[in-house]
């Protein structure tokens, strides 16, 4: 009686959270997914656990924990134990878990055009600890209001981004947010590299690397990435630069003789996460008649600096990116020059002040 009564019960919820919407029901088609392997019922709860294709590798779901869930780590980490590629979406709201370990088989989550990854209300949760997942393809990413969230602890992510064009969809803006975790809150540069072509509203700080080869804190000769500013001044050797691909931190060029940007031929991206400071600033350097930058410049570079933008809006009085001070005159007497700075990273007047000015405007006092 009580099984007949609860099968009726477990068939109700069912109907009543049937109703995976249009958008994801054509997405679930579009990628062949298996019947057996769909959770239609997408939120899981005490009632509906049973019904999740737990022995399935690839999962499609509009997946969904939150308070009503009422399950354990343990019992999500059986029911999670096979899953390792999720089509559709992710959302873990309101919750008392501190760590999302129950999901570190998860590989890759694949979300339709309206399906975003999402983290929210979790005010014990200390990691995302989705340590084996390589690859979010999902329009937004948004971890907000978990208070005591320290690391996302996505180790191996390498991946995040959304191909609108592979779906033909009008292109929203994509982007990851990670607002109001703990003060104690760090990314990983690894986290930061995978972002990076992203908009990201992230206003914490890095957490500290561990330095090799590759990555060093004092440029030497081998560099890929640097940690921290970078400040070339008369004594350094440009030489080292040559290698330096991303800065993560600012690049302050102060008091050279350089005439060009030429020695910073592998310089892809700066990101810095300081408050208060631009992330490029070029300063009494009197010979410099050249201002664009050889590589410094990716399809969609503006999403670049927003990473820097987001900041200064939050925390700074200053709106640019890169600032030029007190620099050959010729800058701010030929205004092609900051036009192809601009029109090079296709960027708006509001990233780059030269002597306080930007673009349009000196153009036009000219
Ligand atoms: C999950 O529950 C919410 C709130 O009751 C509901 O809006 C949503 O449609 C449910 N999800 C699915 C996939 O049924
Ligand atoms: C989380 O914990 C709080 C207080 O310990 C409790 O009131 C709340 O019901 C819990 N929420 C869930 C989803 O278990
Ligand atoms: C949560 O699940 C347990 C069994 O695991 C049950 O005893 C308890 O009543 C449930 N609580 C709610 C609020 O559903
Ligand atoms: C994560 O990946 C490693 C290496 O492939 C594997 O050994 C481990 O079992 C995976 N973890 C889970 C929880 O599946
Ligand atoms: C989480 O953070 C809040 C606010 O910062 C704090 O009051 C609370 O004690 C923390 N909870 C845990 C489980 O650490
Ligand atoms: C950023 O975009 C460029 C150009 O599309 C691509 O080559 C690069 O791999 C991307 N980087 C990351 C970390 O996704
Ligand atoms: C550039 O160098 C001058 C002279 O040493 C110094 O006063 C100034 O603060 C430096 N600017 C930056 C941005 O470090
Ligand atoms: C300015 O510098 C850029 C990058 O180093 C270079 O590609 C370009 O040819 C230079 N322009 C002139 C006019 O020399
Ligand atoms: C650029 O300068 C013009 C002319 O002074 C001004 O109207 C405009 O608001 C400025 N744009 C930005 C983004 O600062």
């Amino acid at each position: 009686m009580n099984y007949i009564l609860s099968l009726l019960i477990i068939g109700f919820i069912h109907l009543v959270h049937s109703k995976i919407d249009k958008d994801l029901q054509t997405f679930f088609k579009k990628n062949k997914c298996d019947q057996k392997c769909t959770f239609e019922s997408g939120n899981l709860t005490f009632g509906t656990i049973d019904l999740f294709p737990s022995s399935c590798e690839t999962v499609c779901a509009d997946l969904q924990l939150d308070q009503r869930s009422n399950l354990t780590e343990n019992e999500l980490t059986s029911v999670f134990k096979n899953m390792k590629h999720l089509i559709g979406r992710l959302k873990v709201l309101n919750t008392n878990y501190t760590s999302g370990k129950f999901l570190s088989g998860l590989e890759s989550i694949e979300c339709d055009g309206n399906g975003m990854l999402e983290w929210g209300e979790n005010f014990k949760l200390l990691e995302i600890g989705l340590i084996n997942l390589t690859s979010i393809i999902c329009y937004r990413v948004d971890i907000w209001q978990n208070f005591n969230l320290t690391r996302l602890n996505m180790p191996n992510l390498k991946i995040l981004f959304y191909p609108w064009s592979k779906y033909s969809l009008p292109v929203k803006e994509s982007y990851i947010a990670l607002t109001f975790l703990s003060t104690d809150f760090c990314i990983t540069t690894n986290e930061m590299a995978t972002t990076i072509n992203v908009t990201d509203y992230i206003s914490y700080k890095y957490c500290e690397p561990v330095l090799d080869d590759k990555l060093c804190k004092e440029p030497v000769k081998g560099c890929i990435e640097i940690f921290g500013d970078l400040e070339i001044t008369d004594d350094t050797d440009l030489e080292i630069m040559k290698t330096i691909e991303i800065i993560y931190g600012s690049l302050i060029i102060n008091g050279t003789d350089i005439k060009d940007f030429g020695f910073l031929e592998s310089l892809k991206y700066v990101a810095s996460l300081e408050k208060n400071m631009e992330a490029i600033i070029v300063e009494n350097n009197p010979k410099l008649n050249n201002i664009t930058f050889p590589r410094l410049k990716v399809p969609r570079p503006e999403k670049l600096f927003k990473i820097v933008l987001c900041f200064q809006k939050i925390r700074s009085t200053m709106k640019s990116s890169i600032r030029f001070t007190n620099n050959n005159e010729i800058i701010s007497l030929d205004p092609s020059l900051c036009i192809n700075l601009r029109k090079s990273m296709k960027l708006d007047d509001e990233y780059i002040k030269i002597n306080d000015d930007n673009c349009s405007e000196f153009e036009e006092t000219l």
